[in-house]
């Protein structure tokens, strides 16, 4: 059975994304938050992006509206019960996901395939807190959904080989090129991108070079996109936070330790662009400025 309705389940930075991602795909999509506020947050960034492409003309009104229909939010976890692809993209915290799953698991018939956008948890584990380890798998997008090409097609030696190429297909149909991949923590894109994120921090925390000049290193040096400590505040200081300590956990490995200050803005609530403070003031959205940082 082709996958038509899509639930999805946090609309923070990847889930609002996600959401929009398959609303434009024209399928049918509910997104769930924990409350009314965070709800209207996520929704109202997805109409602001929906607007950025009429105002560009690469969506026209009357799509917009479409898209627009085939979206509803809910905060009430019941209205996900028709799905037939559930996408987890909440706090990147196993045992919120665990709950959250086993809620899932008694709401969802059978055939419904849960897939986690985690960045780095098991989804292993995650499955087998459920009855459905076999249609569980992960679906990792990449920030910002909308643009972002990519998408990290997760199988446990538990994954049914069938729901692992429906989820593959569906994808493709999102417009996004899958990789294949199995259930190592950080996957493909995580396992080469955080050690490099977290030793960019290093390198800030040794008081070899300011945030400038090593966000102009790698953008100016090396043709990326953003610099690094950019990108840490474009993904979420919280989210690396999180990250590091479970891919520390499962490697051992110092180059995936949380360096000090990491831990120390997270604990200050410096979570990057979405608080408004990272390794940048977000006061000017459109023109930050480095935070002078005492260590
Ligand atoms: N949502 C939707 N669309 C967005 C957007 C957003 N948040 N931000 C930018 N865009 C769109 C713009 O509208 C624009 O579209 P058009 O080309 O159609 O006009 C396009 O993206 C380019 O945007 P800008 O010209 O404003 O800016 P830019 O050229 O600097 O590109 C960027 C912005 C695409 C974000 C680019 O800076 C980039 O690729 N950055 C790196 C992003 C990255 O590495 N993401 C992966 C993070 S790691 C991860 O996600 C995994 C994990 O588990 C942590
Ligand atoms: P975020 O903090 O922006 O959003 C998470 C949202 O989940 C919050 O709005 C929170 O209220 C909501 N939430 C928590 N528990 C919930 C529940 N039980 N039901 C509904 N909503 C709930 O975080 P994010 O950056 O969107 O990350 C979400 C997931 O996506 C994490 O697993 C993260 O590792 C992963 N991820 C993040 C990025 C990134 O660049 N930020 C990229 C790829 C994957």
């Amino acid at each position: 059975m082709a996958i038509q309705k899509v639930g999805v389940i946090g609309c923070g930075l990847m889930g609002s994304g996600i959401a929009q991602t398959a609303a434009q795909a024209g399928f049918s999509v509910t997104v769930r938050e924990v409350n009314d506020e965070l709800l209207q947050k996520g929704l109202s960034s997805i109409q602001k992006n929906l607007a950025r492409l009429v105002e560009k003309g690469t969506l026209s009104a009357a799509d917009r509206d479409q898209v627009a229909a085939r979206l509803k939010g809910t905060t009430n976890i019941e209205e996900l019960k028709d799905s037939d692809i559930v996408i987890e993209a909440v706090t990147e915290q196993l045992p919120v996901k665990r709950e959250l799953y086993g809620q899932l698991d008694k709401l969802c018939p059978r055939t419904t395939i849960f897939a986690s956008n985690t960045s780095s948890l098991s989804i292993t584990e995650m499955a087998t807190g459920t009855s459905r380890p076999d249609r569980f798998l992960g679906l990792h997008f990449f920030n910002p959904v909308p643009v972002m090409k990519l998408v990290e097609v997760v199988r446990t030696i538990a994954t049914d080989a069938a729901a692992y190429e429906e989820t593959i297909q569906f994808a493709e149909k999102l417009g996004k090129v899958p990789v294949r991949t199995g259930d190592r923590t950080g996957f493909i894109v995580n396992r080469l991108l955080v050690p490099y994120l977290l030793d960019a921090i290093r390198v800030l925390q040794d008081g070899l070079a300011s945030v400038v000049d090593i966000d102009n290193s790698m953008k100016l040096g090396c043709g990326y996109p953003m610099g690094p400590l950019t990108l840490l505040d474009f993904v979420g200081l919280d989210t690396t936070y999180y990250i590091a300590n479970v891919m520390f956990d499962e490697f051992r490995e110092p180059r995936f330790a949380p360096p000090a200050l990491l831990k120390r803005m997270v604990l200050a609530g410096w979570n990057g662009r979405k608080s408004g403070r990272g390794f940048y003031d977000y006061a000017d959205p459109k023109n930050p400025k480095p935070v002078p940082l005492v260590f």
